[in-house]
């Protein structure tokens, strides 16, 4: 699934933000967390969860990491650098402990996952490391460690889903959200640690998803998110046996709550979206046009070798569906250069693939191999670094002029936005998306976050759409 950052694509695309919560006002009473999240929407979405465990258990939240009695980072362990980026965070923390030795340092997430107790002799000032699905016993390995030993759980499990805590939304724009509907993976590209560090898929309870969508709406939220690493595999059935809900029963279910909720989701493994998904797309006004679709190589052979279980023509085939479905859809991808034994023609025909496809979103990273995966443990990572990142610099410039002609393409059109806040670079100027979720600036009149407005295009750049709303007589 798409990482945090959507609009930079770098040789390494940008692994997440710092994540700060809620208010800096400090309760006395209370002793105060403050969380940090890198990776994917998975472990964002897993901090709220996180804030809600700590908030039952009695601490505030604080978005200044210098007053906290506990800093916790949620980690991501997909690519090297985003372990690095983790290694030099947890460096700085250092400082802290230093001048509060009271101080206590928890990784959380993907990396905790990997490293597990490894963690803690490599890194001598952590004091917690917490797998994700180890969340709910934090209240018991804080105390652990406020003794002054060193906490470890990262036991995976074949049913946790959280499904019934309520997360508690962290910098929230008040308008979209996220909802987790499942958790791990069972697909074992063989470049991916995540099977690894989140273990065996499972489905959250279909009624839990809903009735979290509905308290959403309810306190003013206009987007939700549904979230998994493979969606489509979602199959939820209830306790009686009786109701057996698909992916596209979800989101229908998500749907119906009103035409005002505008639903999302990420990640559809090409494998798996079924027609059944695209009409219920086609169906419902408030289910946005958009898939996210990672192909990760053009190349029948090299999509063997990753164990992606579809061929080249059977991608292409499923983007003809989409399109011939859902006439405007966005169709987003990930792409990975320099996977192992990649040539040159593996690469033309992963540059080809992306002229048919021409998308309007494409997040692009060249091959990092991950210690334990199938393909560090079978294949040799032996496509030279420089030769990975020239291959993706000829990706990333064929995807830049795709994105711009995306842009061009919505010139002198009427597209309706749903608000998100005030744009990055004036106050006077309101941003959001619209369904293809394409940002969109516009002058703020009387319009604020939340609010559907419709909006003419008349300029673009290559990551943002500029125009004028219709006012409504
Ligand atoms: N579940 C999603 C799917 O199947 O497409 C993707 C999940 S992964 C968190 C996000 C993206 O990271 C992948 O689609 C892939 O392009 C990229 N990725 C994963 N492992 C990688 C690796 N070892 N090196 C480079 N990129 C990698
Ligand atoms: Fe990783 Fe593949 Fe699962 Fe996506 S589907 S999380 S790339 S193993
Ligand atoms: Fe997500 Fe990174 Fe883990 S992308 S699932 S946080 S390895």
């Amino acid at each position: 699934m798409p990482e945090m950052v959507s609009d930079k694509i770098h040789d390494e695309q940008k692994q997440g933000t710092a994540y700060a919560p809620v208010s800096n006002n400090l309760s006395p009473n209370k002793k105060h967390f403050y969380i940090e999240s890198y990776g994917c929407a998975m472990n964002f979405a897993d901090s709220e969860v996180v804030a809600s465990v700590l908030m039952d258990y009695g601490f505030g939240a604080t978005a200044d990491c210098a007053l906290a009695d506990l800093i916790l980072i949620n980690t991501c362990s997909i690519r090297e650098k985003a372990e690095t980026t983790v290694r030099k965070r947890l460096t700085e923390f250092r400082k802290l402990k230093r001048l509060n030795p009271g101080l206590l340092v928890g990784v959380l997430g993907c990396m905790a996952e990997r490293l597990k107790e490894k963690f803690l002799e490599e890194e001598k000032l952590v004091d917690l490391v917490v797998g994700p699905d180890a969340y709910r016993s934090l209240p018991g390995l804080i105390e652990e460690a406020e003794t002054g030993m060193k906490s470890v759980n990262v036991l995976l499990s074949r049913d946790e889903t959280y499904a019934d805590i309520a997360p508690v939304r962290l910098n929230s724009n008040g308008v979209t959200a996220f909802v987790s509907i499942m958790r791990g993976c069972n697909n074992m590209c063989s470049f991916c640690v995540v099977p690894f560090t989140r273990g065996r898929e499972r489905s959250r309870n279909a009624a839990s998803i809903v009735q979290e969508c509905e308290n959403l709406f309810a306190q003013g939220y206009r987007e939700v998110t549904l979230l998994g690493q493979n969606v489509d595999s979602y199959h939820w059935v209830d306790e009686t046996g009786h109701e057996i809900v698909s992916f596209a029963m979800l989101m229908e279910k998500v749907a119906k709550i009103s035409p005002l909720l505008r639903v999302r989701f990420s990640t559809s493994h090409p494998k798996d979206i079924t027609d059944e998904v695209l009409f219920t797309i086609k169906q419902y006004k408030n289910i946005c046009n958009y898939i996210h679709l990672p192909v990760q190589s053009g190349s029948s052979r090299v999509l063997q070798m990753m164990n992606r279980t579809y061929s080249r023509e059977w991608y292409l085939a499923k983007v003809d569906r989409i399109r011939e479905i859902i006439p405007d859809c966005g169709i987003s991808t990930d792409m990975i250069t320099g996977f192992c034994s990649e040539t040159e023609e593996d690469h033309q025909q992963s540059i080809s693939l992306m002229e048919y496809c021409r998308y309007d979103l494409a997040y692009l990273y060249f091959y990092s191999e991950r210690p334990g995966t199938l393909a560090a443990r079978r294949f040799e990572d032996d496509v030279p670094l420089e030769v990975k990142k020239r291959r993706l610099k000829e990706l990333v410039d064929l995807y830049r002029i795709h994105s711009l002609q995306s842009m061009e393409r919505d010139l002198g059109k009427t597209v309706e936005v749903l608000v998100e806040g005030s744009s990055k670079k004036s106050e006077h100027e309101l941003s959001g998306r619209t369904g293809q979720n394409k940002v969109v600036v516009f002058p703020k009149m009387q319009f604020k976050p939340g609010d559907y407005v419709t909006v003419i295009i008349d300029k673009c750049t290559a990551g943002t759409l500029i125009g004028i709303p219709v006012l409504q007589p």
